[in-house]
């Protein structure tokens, strides 16, 4: 950890809890690197405080925030400024220091996209299943949504709320970009190669031999599956992915890119492709994988 002097810059976690983050880790561990100026630490910040921890954030000078469960839609009253996707989705997970108070951003998404382009991913051209209908899979459809995305089925367990997503981010976009569908139809998506992200929590650790489709069928048609769960390190979705030829990635490089984007817009560094690995090794580390 940096030497904290009268110039350091303080920066923390909004939310509650917060006992089990590994953003202080990320983010000291890159100011550090970086040499810049900056200490993060846990804001644990209790029910029915929030408008005055945001305040209180700005009067005591912080240089930013992110924004954990379950204050990420809560905050946006509060804020001064919010990014536009953030505002389209409607959730925020990282408030920038501006004039007379802070604007919001969602790096959790701008995150997901650095990610996948260092996975050589080009969301805009790809053809789009999302497993799932929740809070995750409903921000990965914004993202679709803004990236300009040409198709994109999205699959849900209760069809209701894969169909209340779509109409939401077609209405958002004003195209028919999102098409819902029940899950147990993805026998009816046409033949072609997808990019599946699994939004699901099906799968996460202890239940890790569990997968939302299993079906080879379905398989066959994934070049390219993410899984935005990241214990197991590899997933059974991402297991079957793999079974049948096709590239699959976890969670890890999503939760370190939108640490990286946050770092980023507080510090006005830019991050390269060295520290990233580094980066990411170091949440390994913090998580307990060795490989
Ligand atoms: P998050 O906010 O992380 O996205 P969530 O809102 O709890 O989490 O969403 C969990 C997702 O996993 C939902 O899409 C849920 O499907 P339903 O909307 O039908 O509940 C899906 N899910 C959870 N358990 C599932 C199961 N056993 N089979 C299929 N889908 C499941």
């Amino acid at each position: 950890m940096q030497k904290i002097t009268g110039k350091t810059r303080t920066c923390g976690l909004i939310g509650n809890p917060v006992e089990h983050t590994l953003s202080p880790a990320i983010q000291n561990a890159l100011a550090e690197d970086l040499q810049q100026p900056l200490a993060y630490v846990p804001l644990l910040v209790e029910k029915g405080r929030l408008q005055q921890a945001v305040e209180g954030a700005y009067a005591l000078n912080l240089l930013g925030t992110n924004v954990t469960v379950p204050y990420k839609s809560e905050v946006i009253p509060y804020l001064k400024e919010i990014d536009s996707l953030a505002e389209k989705i409607g959730a925020v997970n990282t408030l920038v220091r501006c004039e007379g108070g802070y604007k919001g951003y969602n790096t959790d998404m701008t995150g997901l996209k650095r990610a996948m382009e260092t996975d050589g991913i080009e969301l805009a051209k790809e053809k789009v299943i999302i497993l799932g209908a929740g809070g995750a899979a409903r921000a990965v459809g914004f993202l679709c949504g803004d990236c300009g995305v040409e198709t994109v089925y999205i699959l849900n367990r209760s069809i209701e709320k894969a169909e209340a997503i779509a109409t939401e981010v077609n209405r958002a976009f004003g195209r028919e970009c999102l098409i819902p569908m029940q899950l147990a139809d993805y026998k009816k998506l046409p033949k072609e190669n997808y990019l599946v992200m699994q939004c699901t929590s099906v799968g996460l650790a202890p239940d890790t031999e569990s997968v939302v489709i299993s079906d080879d069928a379905f398989y066959e048609m994934v070049h390219t599956g993410y899984d935005l769960i990241y214990k197991p390190y590899e997933t059974k979705f991402m297991k079957l992915v793999k079974a049948h030829g096709g590239k699959a990635f976890n969670g890890l490089k999503m939760l370190t890119f939108q640490a990286i984007d946050a770092f980023e817009l507080w510090t006005g560094a830019k991050i390269d492709e060295a520290e990233s690995q580094k980066i990411l090794k170091t949440i390994k580390e913090e998580i307990g994988i060795n490989e």
